[in-house]
């Protein structure tokens, strides 16, 4: 049997609506969908690796073919030792195109094996980023239909404690 792995790397600091929306098409057209969590130590992620790993494990444990992972070092060098033979990322618009563009040439530069396939999110997400997810519930904004449920409750308990503010 010819089985397709795929990998959908990212941060996911914090998983939001548009991630999940990739995921749930990357399920349809992957036999297996790995989400693979960056261990990251120069970055500073509001979500910690553990919280991040967890919430995503919540939400993604309806897909039977989708399992979350982390790793580090160069996702090349991941892709080849899970077996994978793509890569999976989201274009949300113009803007994403350079910075993937790149990636994804300098990935298959390593290994030319791994192919990127890029699928676009639904359109409702198009201006969607968990940065900007991170800085409106800061600054007191709501985020509801943003990001899954789960994530504003986590939202919630990082930033106000259990208190059922940003509605
Ligand atoms: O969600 P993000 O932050 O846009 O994801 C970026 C990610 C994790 C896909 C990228 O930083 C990555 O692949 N890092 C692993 C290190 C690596 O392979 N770097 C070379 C990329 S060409």
């Amino acid at each position: 049997m010819n089985l397709v792995r795929a990998i959908y790397p990212g941060s996911f600091d914090p998983l939001t609506n548009g991630h999940l929306d990739l995921i749930e098409r990357g399920s349809k057209i992957f036999d297996e969908l790995i989400v693979a969590i960056l261990r990251n130590a120069e970055k500073d992620p509001l979500f910690t690796l553990a919280e991040r790993l967890q919430m995503l494990e919540e939400m993604v444990k309806r897909y039977d073919n989708v399992r979350v992972e982390t790793f580090e070092g160069l996702l090349v060098d991941y892709a080849m030792q899970k077996k994978a033979k793509a890569v999976l990322r989201g274009i949300r618009a113009i803007s994403d195109y350079e910075y993937e563009l790149q990636m994804a040439l300098m990935n298959r530069k390593l290994q030319p094996q791994l192919e990127t396939i890029f699928m676009m999110p639904a359109e409702a997400y198009s201006y969607l980023s968990s940065r900007l997810v991170k800085e409106i519930f800061r600054l007191g904004g709501s985020v509801r239909g943003l990001v899954p449920e789960l994530v504003e409750q986590r939202l919630r308990e990082k930033f106000h404690g259990t208190a059922a503010t940003n509605k």
